[in-house]
């Protein structure tokens, strides 16, 4: 019996399902809000994959959306995030472009100086041009809201901006983004939103006493993460709890919070869900879910007892 040589060409279907494959996953199409012209349109859904309503919204307390007043507990004191509607007097109605661009790629003010890492620029000034322009064509659209900012509630030395420069030497690398070539379409859009946009890993990695993220525990989960509480291993470690979970599993879970056993996530990635993740397309949920399962597998840590 002899095999059918091999094909030297692509079966048409094929070449076509190949081509169209991409764009049925990220939807290139008109009715996609990640690919829309409007780049208002676009830039909300930027927005939503960033996770900034959550960080900037006081919700517990009724606020107005992206007035700021959110408290951010850390191990370093409660950062409270700023006003980022248009007001001029309160919030930045006053900025360029430039100025949100910098803030965004640099961490820094417009007036130079450092803002502290609570606000994960580490991550955002890995947002493509295009994605960082829609961006601030979005944050101008939004309903101007007239709200002081509150100090953050941070003791010495960490309430010192000028110290944030030893921090970034040693933990900002400020790098753009850079897709693999090797590497399918999907697990490259996967990469971006969980390391540009999503900042998964802010949460999801254990720090050093200086609150940098350890690098060769990177989505290893942390025993005090956000808010104190501990953060799962999301690496397909066999002693990760996600280790058993499918990609669709994982695209499923971040689209509605509910994990494969039934029970619904709460907390800060309830947040997440809420806030974000859910509003992300299909084929983006699933290209996180790609970029999860192909991270090297990292054992989890001990877990610290927890008090709720
Ligand atoms: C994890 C919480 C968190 C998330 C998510 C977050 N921010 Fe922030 N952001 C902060 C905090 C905290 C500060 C204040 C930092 C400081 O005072 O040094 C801040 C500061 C800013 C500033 C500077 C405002 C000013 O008045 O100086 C801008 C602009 C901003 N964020 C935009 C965004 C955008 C756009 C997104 C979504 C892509 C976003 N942030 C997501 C916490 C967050
Ligand atoms: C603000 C902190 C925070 C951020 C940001 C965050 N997570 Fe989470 N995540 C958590 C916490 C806390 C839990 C545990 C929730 C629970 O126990 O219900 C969790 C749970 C999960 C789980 C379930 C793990 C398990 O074993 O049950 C997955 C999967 C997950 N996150 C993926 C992500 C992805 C993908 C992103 C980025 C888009 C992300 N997370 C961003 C805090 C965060």
């Amino acid at each position: 019996m002899t095999f059918p040589p091999p094909q030297r060409q692509w079966p048409a279907w094929l070449v076509a399902l190949t081509l169209a494959w991409p764009a049925a996953a990220f939807g290139q199409n008109a009715a996609n809000p990640a690919v829309s012209a409007d780049p208002v349109q676009r830039g909300a859904y930027v927005f939503r994959a960033g996770g900034c309503f959550e960080c900037h919204t006081d919700t517990k307390n009724k606020g107005q959306p992206l007035a700021g007043g959110r408290g951010l507990p850390t191990p370093f004191g409660t950062f409270f995030s700023p006003n980022i509607t248009p007001d001029p007097e309160t919030g930045i109605g006053r900025w360029s472009e430039a100025d949100f661009v910098k803030a965004m790629r640099k961490g820094l003010s417009p007036a130079g100086e450092n803002y502290f890492p609570s606000f994960p620029y580490t991550a955002f000034a890995k947002i493509t041009d295009a994605d960082m322009q829609a961006l601030w064509a979005y944050l101008r659209a939004q309903p101007p809201v007239r709200q002081a900012n509150k100090p953050h509630d941070v003791p010495f030395p960490f309430n010192l901006r000028l110290a944030v420069w030893g921090w970034k030497l040693l933990y900002f690398d400020g790098k753009p983004f850079v897709a693999d070539p090797a590497k399918p379409a999907a697990w490259n859009r996967g990469a971006y939103l969980v390391n540009a946009l999503g900042h998964c890993g802010e949460c999801h990695t254990q720090r050093n006493l200086l609150g940098g993220l350890k690098s060769d525990r990177m989505f290893a989960g942390s025993t005090d993460g956000a808010e104190g509480k501990s953060v799962p291993n999301i690496t397909p470690h066999p002693s990760a709890g996600i280790s058993r979970w499918s990609e669709k599993d994982i695209a499923d879970f971040i689209g509605s919070g509910m994990t494969p056993d039934g029970d619904f996530t709460g907390g800060l990635m309830g947040d997440v869900v809420a806030e974000s993740t859910k509003y992300l397309t299909a084929g983006d949920r699933l290209a996180i879910a790609v970029y999860l399962k192909s991270l090297p597998p990292i054992e989890s840590l001990p877990r610290k007892p927890q008090s709720q």
